[in-house]
């Protein structure tokens, strides 16, 4: 188990950052790069893995559940257990803080009859609900028996899994994840329905691994398949980690930042599209793309310090964004005028309360920010102060704090900083990095 530690880091306001970066590379696609190797019975080469603690808790899982995992400088070669070989464990699977874990590996034990297992972690990941993973899993034929019915730890009974057409009641990566990975054992298929679209990541590496797997409109549908097959896995540049620079860019003075490798798959670019409307300079690839191919985009952004004008972030743009709303709430303190966030209740389950303590700590730095039910509203004064921040041991709290910093007139100190490792542990080297002159 993991806790958050108090470390303290000061960012000072930023002369202009300048250079080139190849960000770490994506959380989500590192997740499901070791849980489909681990799910593949021939070896895999997994090239530019994101080695940060929540994709570090991924690799110890699968070796948990006997996939072997041989580190080597330049890749990963990770040899699976197949599809319907994982091993049952003595000791609770501990997931640490990584909520994608937590909701994908699931879906691929459930699919063993007879078996179970028990899944546990931080004190962040036992007020993250797996109730949307246990009700879809039930249906199929699968039990989870989870603490007060709703959170971890909780333990997970696999079954012959039946076909179903799903719903889903929240536009849910992870839960859309968990249930097509569930899916390609049943012997009919199936169909999660998405209220809206959401990360596609898992779609793609099934059709690439050889799952037969379909979208139209709304339904993406999986069928039978009896073993995987993957050779190799290129991980891109995480647009979640580059956002804090582009933000870090847009809100610093003469900054010009250009970085490289980084993944521009239509269903992440939701944070760059609201940035732009703001009046953010953003070149690079931004135009959607097929989201069936089985490969990711990738692009250059280049990125330049620019005024900014508030605007509405509406429902069905939430999905797409959904890890950079903190961000957008960052640039609105900068913005003329009013910047608007609904339908993003989703934001109350992250890592942390991610509306009470974006706009708390926004707030603490001289901000004007209200929290609705659903959002936020952020009213531009033009800059911010300054002040502290806690991260409530979040990475994404830690990274926006250390860019109000930055963007700051006075400083600010971010009380555990060290949150920020779970997905970009080299992220205070990347901004001294791009201050040299
Ligand atoms: C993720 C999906 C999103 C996102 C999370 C990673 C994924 O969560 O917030 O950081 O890798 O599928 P939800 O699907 O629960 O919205």
């Amino acid at each position: 188990m993991t806790t958050s530690s108090p470390t303290i880091a000061r960012f000072d306001p930023h002369p202009g950052l300048r250079g080139t970066l190849r960000v770490p590379a994506d959380k989500s696609i590192s997740h499901r790069a070791a849980l489909f190797a681990a799910m593949t019975p021939e070896p895999v080469r997994v090239r530019n893995y994101l080695h940060a603690a929540d994709t570090n808790s991924t690799l110890a899982a699968i070796e948990a559940v006997g996939a072997r995992v041989e580190r080597r400088a330049d890749e990963l070669v990770i040899r699976g257990a197949g599809l319907r070989n994982a091993h049952e464990t003595a000791q609770p699977i501990d997931v640490g803080n990584a909520g994608t874990l937590m909701r994908l590996l699931p879906g691929w034990l459930a699919s063993h009859p007879g078996q179970s297992w028990t899944l546990d972690g931080d004190s962040s990941i036992r007020r993250r609900p797996v109730d949307r993973i246990a009700e879809p899993l039930r249906r199929m034929g699968a039990r989870i028996e989870a603490t007060d019915e709703r959170f971890p730890p909780f333990r997970l009974h696999g079954a012959d899994l039946q076909g179903i057409e799903y719903v889903l009641p929240v536009a849910s990566a992870q839960v859309k994840s968990c249930v097509l990975i569930a899916g390609m054992t049943t012997a009919a298929g199936t169909t999660v329905i998405e209220p809206a679209p959401s990360r596609d990541h898992t779609e793609r590496m099934l059709a690439r691994a050889g799952a037969p797997v379909e979208r139209e409109a709304d339904r993406v549908t999986v069928r039978h398949v009896d073993e995987l097959g993957l050779d190799a896995i290129d991980v891109p540049g995480d647009l979640s980690s580059a956002a804090f620079f582009v933000a870090a860019a847009v809100l610093v003075p003469g900054s010009r930042i250009v970085l490289q490798d980084v993944n521009v798959n239509w269903t992440r670019t939701g944070f760059l599209r609201i940035a732009e409307r703001m009046g953010a300079i953003v070149v690079g690839e931004l135009e959607p793309h097929g989201s069936f191919s089985p490969v990711e985009p990738v692009t250059e952004l280049d990125v330049a310090h620019g005024p900014l004008r508030g605007t509405t972030v509406a429902a069905a743009e939430v999905p797409l964004a959904i890890d950079e709303l903190p961000l957008v709430a960052l640039l609105g303190c900068f913005a003329e005028g009013e910047t608007v966030v609904r339908g993003a209740g989703e934001l109350r389950l992250k890592e942390s309360d991610r509306i009470a303590t974006v706009v708390d700590g926004l707030n603490a730095l001289g901000g004007s920010l209200e929290a609705t039910d659903d959002g936020f509203v952020v009213h531009g004064t033009g800059g911010l102060c300054g002040g502290r921040i806690s991260s409530h041991g979040d990475h994404r709290l830690a990274m926006l704090g250390a860019v109000a910093g930055l963007a700051s007139r006075e400083g600010v100190e971010v009380e555990g900083m060290d949150a920020a490792a779970v997905s970009y542990p080299g992220f205070e080297r990347d901004i001294a990095a791009l201050s040299r002159r």
